[in-house]
């Protein structure tokens, strides 16, 4: 599995803990930085991370800001990115499940080492359920959900 991995300067820390405890598994890792803690601005790895995977480069990504809410809000805007911002290891494993998850954000402010290992790992191991998801996944990616009738 290749995995794209992007930061900003508020994410970088947990960046640099993260790529290596990837590699440690053998993971085919691409970090397209941020390489510093110098200021820079989210969106601008957030889309290349977001490219990446709308495009088939990879096949998933990890973006980490301070919070991780910049870097999903960003990677949502491509057609085909699924991108959370969690900090738990149900709601990764669940984002799986039943969302086909591809882009996991993290906020380097919100969440220890060990908790992010924790979250990365699973996200990076539950399968995605298919079935009545894939329906409702396909909804989402194509945007038909704007000619649902409301039942109301
Ligand atoms: C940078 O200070 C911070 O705004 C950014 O890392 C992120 O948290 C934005 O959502």
């Amino acid at each position: 599995m290749k995995i794209i991995v992007g930061c900003d300067h508020g994410g970088y820390e947990l960046k640099e803990k993260v790529v290596p405890h990837l590699k440690s598994q053998n993971y085919d890792v691409e970090d397209v930085g941020t390489h510093s803690m110098e200021s820079v601005d989210y969106p601008v790895y957030a889309l290349k991370v977001a490219r990446a995977i709308a495009d088939g480069r990879a096949d998933r990504g990890i973006l980490i800001c301070g919070s991780g809410i910049g870097m999903c809000m960003t990677a949502n805007r491509v057609s085909g990115v699924r991108a959370i911002q969690i900090s738990e290891p149900y709601a990764a494993k669940m984002s799986r499940r039943h969302n086909d998850s591809n882009i996991l954000c993290l906020g380097g402010r919100f969440i220890g080492q060990d908790l992010a290992f924790e979250v990365v790992d699973t996200w990076l191991k539950e399968p995605f359920e298919g079935g009545r998801h894939q329906r409702r996944v396909d909804l989402m990616d194509s945007l038909a959900a704007e000619s649902i009738k409301e039942d109301r």
